[in-house]
């Protein structure tokens, strides 16, 4: 299982990096918004800290635009994924960015048969955004059941990137299911360590080691 940080900030960026588990990183519009940075030049410097797939999003939403997008996004470095939105006009600019070897990421899924569509069209990543379906009040995690056992059935080499993660039992959920990836914000990566027991029996050990050296 991959981990991805879902963040456009360099300071936790770097913090995680340092603990050796940051696999990749992946952005979108709203998080480069918050982060208060231009686009390029935060990729960039990500590209800098981390060695792996570092996923740009397009801005555009018609082929011409998006594929003109993808094609710079491309050029910055050989880990630049593209993001595209799920939707026909995401598809084409896919096909067509796969076909010169530029990677893509699609983002905003929902469905495993959108997820399909994406694979079929040659897509690197598909990302279902399985918070946000907890947030209609259905189940997220029966997407990533739906999909992996799609997936097993066809074999599609398209890897399977879980976004919109809310908490650690996301994460653990998505690594029972058998999911490649899961891009998380940067409080997960707390949360999946952080064990109360883990703190408890530090304390000992240090007061007792005190007490032998005494
Ligand atoms: O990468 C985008 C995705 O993870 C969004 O998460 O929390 O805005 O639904 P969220």
């Amino acid at each position: 299982m991959k981990f991805f940080l879902d963040t456009a900030e360099l300071e936790d960026i770097k913090k995680y990096a340092a603990w050796g588990v940051v696999d990749g990183v992946t952005t979108n519009p709203s998080l480069i918004a918050k982060a208060g940075v231009d686009q390029e030049t935060r990729i960039k410097e990500i590209l800098e800290i981390v060695d792996g797939p570092i996923s740009s999003e397009v801005n555009a939403t018609d082929v011409e635009g998006m594929v003109e997008e993808g094609r710079k996004f491309g050029a910055w470095h050989e880990n630049v994924f593209v993001k595209l939105p799920t939707t026909p006009e995401g598809l084409q600019a896919c096909k067509i960015l796969r076909s010169e070897g530029i990677k893509v990421n699609m983002t905003l899924i929902f469905s495993v048969s959108q997820a399909v569509m994406c694979a079929k069209a040659g897509a690197n990543f598909v990302s279902p955004f399985i918070g946000r379906v907890d947030d209609m009040s259905q189940d997220g995690m029966s997407l990533i059941e739906e999909m992996t056992q799609v997936w097993m059935n066809y074999g599609f080499d398209t890897e399977i990137l879980v976004a919109s993660i809310r908490h650690p039992r996301h994460v653990v959920d998505s690594m029972r299911l058998g999911a490649d990836i899961a891009t998380m914000p940067p409080k997960i990566f707390d949360q999946l360590m952080k064990h109360p027991l883990t703190d408890i029996g530090l304390a000992k050990f240090i007061e007792d080691s005190k007490k032998s050296q005494a």
